[in-house]
């Protein structure tokens, strides 16, 4: 088994021959990533990172063992794509309540915001407290990880000595440049590498997702075997017909040709709320760009049907909804019957509570599709590593088709940096001297 896309739901709003009609389009696309000669070529490393990256999983694994035994907290420090794929794949995995047990180390994250009380109240949980770090930066100067980093090194360090903390600190950046790469190979830390044709979005099969992955205790070796799975599943040699990556490219860009601008990113499984937020990134900063690309966004159901439903069934009619359905739980709770039925919920005894969420995800595709929002479904047979691995590689893959059939660079992110230009004016940074008296001007 594995994961299966449903396009039909789409159709009442593309035709079929539409959708046909990119085969073209989607083969070029297909040509560019597997001869490496569109726009960003430099960065297509990820197309084959479930088979480059298999002589590596011993060693990650080690090192997990390793902090793991040492470790009761395990901070992850990173930002965008140096973070919200261990995220996703982590929660999808944890138990809901995991945070409350105390079962291995806890994972906990970092430098992925500036806020002052986050980072005081975290300092506060981790004082006398048996931790360690993962510091994961490509760039190895990004501000908002590097700040985290300095804080808890510097705690690290006064809670355990400069020698102890040595062996509880892991840096993941680039082979030769950035701050990161120069302070780790001064003070001697164990080091993985992020290779230069590895995007920050398109690196959770790379070590930047993986050691916290396994670090959390979850199998990085079927993760990767579900991604290489769907690699040869997305092949550039698989018909247009049954690739899914090359239907869910081109369905999405039918739709976008056709006024759908916004898509949302649905699950009915809350463990799931990262792993829309790992994709929100890798198509919003692969795909907004040059005036162009569908907005991602995504919503929890049923939660979200109690807030955003209402616009999604009749507000502006410019979404179309891709909806990832977990097939089989991995629990069951059958739902009691009671002689009084005073909430009047007689009619549900006997039935798994998962054919109740079912029913509400069949009810929403069907009202959401009346309601003008077609409907693409991605189905995971179970929520697994495996699964999961199959999942990442079957995005990542339609990202990059899809990205070229649009048009532009999917492996760039130019626009990330005004902010940061700003920032650093704003903050006096030396070298900003021109762009600081620039922008006092416009305050
Ligand atoms: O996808 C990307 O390239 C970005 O989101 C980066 O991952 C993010 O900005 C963090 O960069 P770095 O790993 O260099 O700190």
């Amino acid at each position: 088994m594995d994961i299966k896309l449903t396009i039909e739901k789409a159709f009442p709003f593309v035709s079929e021959e539409a959708v046909n009609a990119y085969k073209e389009q989607v083969a070029h696309a297909q040509q560019l990533l597997h001869n490496g000669t569109g726009a960003g070529n430099d960065f297509l490393g990820w197309l084959n990172l479930p088979e480059d990256i298999r002589p590596q999983l011993d060693d990650i694994q080690a090192t997990a063992n390793l902090l793991r035994q040492k470790c009761d907290i395990i901070v992850c420090i990173g930002i965008g794509g140096s973070y919200l794929g261990a995220k996703a794949v982590n929660d999808a995995l944890l138990g809901s309540f995991a945070w409350l047990e105390q079962k291995g180390p806890q994972i906990v994250y970092a430098g992925q915001n500036i806020g002052e009380d986050y980072l005081f109240e975290l300092q506060q949980l981790l004082k006398n407290k048996r931790f360690g770090i993962i510091s994961i930066s490509k760039s190895g100067t990004t501000t908002e990880p590097a700040l985290a980093f300095r804080l808890l090194k510097t705690q690290l360090e006064e809670q355990q000595g400069k020698e102890e903390a040595k062996k509880l600190i892991v840096c993941i950046t680039d082979k030769a440049r950035g701050a990161l790469r120069t302070l780790a190979t001064q003070e001697g830390y164990k080091t993985y590498v992020i290779e230069d044709n590895i995007g920050g979005r398109f690196s959770v099969l790379s070590p930047v997702g993986l050691l916290p992955i396994a670090c959390a205790g979850f199998d990085i070796y079927q993760l990767i075997r579900g991604a290489d799975r769907m690699r040869q599943l997305c092949d550039v040699s698989v018909p247009f017909e049954n690739n899914p990556a090359a239907q869910y490219a081109a369905v999405r860009n039918v739709l976008y040709q056709n006024g759908k601008k916004v898509e949302l990113l649905v699950n009915f499984h809350p463990k799931l709320h990262y792993v829309s937020e790992w994709w929100k990134q890798l198509y919003g900063e692969s795909e907004g760009k040059d005036g162009k690309g569908i907005f991602p966004a995504s919503v929890d159901f049923t939660t979200d049907l109690h807030s955003m439903g209402q616009y999604i069934q009749d507000g502006e009619r410019h979404l179309f909804e891709t909806v990832i359905s977990v097939a089989k739980p991995n629990h069951r709770v059958d739902f009691p019957f009671n002689e009084a039925n005073l909430d009047g919920l007689n009619f549900l005894a006997g039935k798994r509570v998962d054919e109740v969420n079912k029913m509400a995800e069949l009810g929403t595709m069907l009202a959401h599709v009346d309601g003008g929002v077609p409907n693409i479904k991605i189905e995971m047979p179970e929520l697994n590593e495996f699964y999961l691995g199959e999942l990442i590689y079957f995005f990542e893959k339609a990202c990059g088709i899809s990205g070229y059939i649009l048009g532009v660079n999917p492996f760039n992110q130019p626009g990330v940096e005004a902010y940061k230009k700003n920032m650093f004016a704003l903050l006096n940074k030396p070298g900003y001297e021109a762009e600081s008296e620039a922008i006092r001007k416009k305050l």
